[in-house]
């Protein structure tokens, strides 16, 4: 399966924070934003990721990442030139998903919970259509919402409802067959003049193929898109960091413990940062797994 990262955007809600640099850039506590979408999909076991940014930032996402080799991943990019939608991604990324499977996590979205590893495999595994995650919150309006009937099967998904029919907002990650690119070459734009991931989604719905596995409480979903949920996503982060002692979404911790590079690896990645904490972190990571 590959990988999609959305990293597009101007985060306009973020301005002035964003005039010179992509949101996904910026930090959520101790590591840039993008850390965390990009170890979401490395717990998947994806290794070729696509990250589509503006023309502008593609630049700063290759100096911060560059191919991946290090982490053991096989990264490219591709410009998104305007925020033409989510579902363009699969237009954009055409030529990297080449008629496989593939699965696609928006740039500003923090997943974090026990066993999500195993999550990630079942629903790889069961793939047959598009999986989706629903989470619930508070806000729904501000999201899709999937609508469950009383066996937990999804029956319907609106975009931004103003009467939400569930508190069930569906995440910024979704898993595709092989067929994502051509439906989404059949959509057209919505009123605001997007591709819409939700019509993608509907397209499978509709043909019966659409699964929703529920991230239930106990479960973290979070998205950073406005000064008050990055400023809270960073301080779950950190309160979760000090407590414990461990680091969420530390890149290479998850490359060495999924076996894509080895502890020796991990330790000179951490010695080059070896001025931070994360950098200390990294390199005692590869002590303790060595
Ligand atoms: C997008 C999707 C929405 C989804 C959300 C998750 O909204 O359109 O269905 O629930 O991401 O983060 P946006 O953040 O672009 O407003």
């Amino acid at each position: 399966m590959k990988g999609i990262i959305l990293a597009g955007g101007s985060g306009t809600r973020l301005h002035p924070i964003t005039f010179a640099t992509s949101k996904q850039l910026i930090p959520i506590y101790d590591k840039p934003m993008i850390y965390y979408p990009l170890s979401v999909l490395m717990l998947a076991g994806i290794r070729e990721i696509l990250i589509i940014s503006t023309p502008a930032s593609v630049p700063a996402f290759r100096t911060l990442l560059g191919d991946g080799a290090h982490l053991g991943l096989d990264l490219t990019y591709a410009e998104q030139r305007e925020p033409a939608g989510i579902a363009e991604a699969f237009l954009i990324g055409e030529d990297h998903i080449r008629g496989g499977p593939c699965a696609l996590i928006l740039g500003d979205n923090l997943f974090h919970g026990v066993n999500f590893y195993a999550t990630l495999a079942r629903s790889r595994a069961e793939l047959d259509g598009c999986v989706l995650f629903g989470y619930p919150v508070t806000d729904p309006h501000r999201y899709g919402v999937a609508e469950l009937d009383a066996g937990g099967k999804l029956v319907s998904i609106t975009e931004k409802p103003a009467d939400p029919r569930s508190d069930c907002a569906i995440t910024g990650l979704y898993l595709y067959d092989d067929r994502v690119a051509g439906i989404a070459r059949e959509l057209r734009p919505s009123p605001r003049g997007e591709l819409e991931i939700t019509d993608v989604n509907r397209a499978y719905l509709d043909e019966g193929r659409a699964a929703l596995v529920e991230l239930g409480r106990g479960f973290t979903w979070l998205d950073a898109g406005t000064q008050e949920s990055l400023l809270e996503a960073g301080q779950y982060v950190q309160i979760l960091e000090r407590r414990q002692g461990v680091r969420i979404a530390c890149i290479e911790e998850i490359a060495l413990r999924m076996g894509f590079i080895g502890a020796q690896e991990c330790a000179e990645l951490g010695a080059r940062m070896g001025n931070s904490a994360y950098g200390r972190y990294v390199i005692d990571v590869a002590r303790s797994l060595g």
